[in-house]
């Protein structure tokens, strides 16, 4: 029987109620297929800074960089925010895409059609909306030194960061968009500001160069301020968009919040094998934290992007995702996506739900 390997960080907020129920999918998940699945949990975040001092324990690391993927649930809150930026809850995600290499970040902005009501935004601009952010995760500003703030003689501060990249970076980032958007409906749209910054002048010449390879898929490029307002707009001219770092941080959040909720949108990031980690976009609500409140189902649905991208289990990760559809379809909602009418649920009864629909 075919193993695989979980750690399960499941951090700070709502992280841990929204995880349970991913592990419980993954479990029904097993108890359906028979693909087994050895989960083991590490602490992450502020829980592991609380009690390590550390966010990023060198256990944690390890059992991360011997698994075969990684479910996170999210880190950070008010608690912490005060700490020394060497210690924040958010330096354990940037440690893990810089240690375990997990470069290109992909994330889907889908509206589910039972949703469409959810969004601020008008239907027709958003129903049917399938796009793909695949952001850039291990450089840029992100990384790029120098960076940090210094004392001038006259006494004055100056905080520097600095945008890099490599040719080899946007090469491979390129390649993976290049080759989600043949996967798709063949179009790509990279996203940079090549109009003021040198560095994305590059990122725009070696995506050019890339796309000769790729010829069956038609590219576009777009500034960034551009791009934003075209999200708005209208989204559905977007397929795969590949962008840096920073303007993918934002960018992502935008097309999330299209679909109606960020509590329904998955992620994965992954590294130059098929290691990944896997998170829900949304952060760790410390606000409705163990209430029973949060949307389990971003999480559930970055399970089921575990089950495509790192263990090539398409078959199953379509269940996942049908599961999911099925119980929306039957009127269940948690707070997030609750509109009038529908059937108000907690975290716990929307991941039984999916379960049972499994
Ligand atoms: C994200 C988050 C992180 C980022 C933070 C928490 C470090 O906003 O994953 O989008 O900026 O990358
Ligand atoms: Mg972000």
């Amino acid at each position: 029987m075919t193993s695989y390997k979980i750690a399960v960080l499941a951090g700070d907020g709502i992280g841990p109620e929204v995880v349970g129920m991913a592990v419980r999918v993954l479990k029904t998940i097993s108890k359906k297929t028979g693909v087994g699945f050895e989960m083991e949990e590490a602490p992450v975040g502020g829980c592991a800074c609380d009690a390590t001092g550390n966010p990023l324990p060198e256990a944690t690391l390890k059992l991360a960089k011997k698994s075969d993927a990684v479910l996170l649930g999210a880190v950070g809150g008010p608690k912490w925010e005060g700490l020394d930026y060497s210690v924040r809850p958010e330096r354990a995600l940037l440690g893990l895409r810089a240690e375990l290499g997990l470069f290109a970040n992909l994330r889907p902005a889908v509206v589910f059609s039972p949703l469409v009501e959810a969004s601020t935004l008008k239907r027709e601009v958003i129903e049917g909306i399938d796009l793909m952010v695949v952001r850039e995760l291990t450089g840029d500003v992100y990384f790029g030194k120098p960076r940090g703030v210094e004392i001038l003689p006259n006494g004055e501060k100056r905080g520097t960061n600095t945008m890099v990249y490599t040719t080899k970076e946007i090469e491979r980032i390129a390649k993976v968009a290049f080759e989600l958007a043949r996967k798709r409906k063949k179009k790509l749209c990279s996203v940079d500001k090549a109009n003021v910054l040198e560095c994305t002048e590059l990122w725009r010449f070696v995506v050019s160069q890339v796309h000769k390879n790729y010829a069956d898929v038609l590219l576009s490029h777009m500034y960034v301020d551009n791009c934003a307002m075209q999200l708005i707009r209208n989204p559905k001219q977007f397929d795969v968009v590949v962008t840096t770092n920073l303007f993918g941080d934002i960018l992502s959040d935008e097309a999330a919040m299209l679909t109606g909720s960020i509590g329904m949108l998955p992620s994965a990031s992954l590294n130059e094998k098929s290691l990944g980690l896997y998170e829900p976009i949304h952060g760790s609500a410390p606000d409705i934290a163990g209430k029973n409140l949060a949307n389990p189902i971003a999480t559930i649905l970055s399970v089921g992007m575990m089950l495509d991208y790192s263990f090539g289990l398409k078959n199953e990760a379509g269940l996942i995702k049908k599961a999911v559809e099925n119980v929306l379809n039957k009127g269940l909602r948690t707070a997030d996506i609750y509109t009038q009418g529908f059937q108000k649920v907690g975290t716990k009864e929307m991941g039984e739900a999916i379960c049972k629909e499994l």
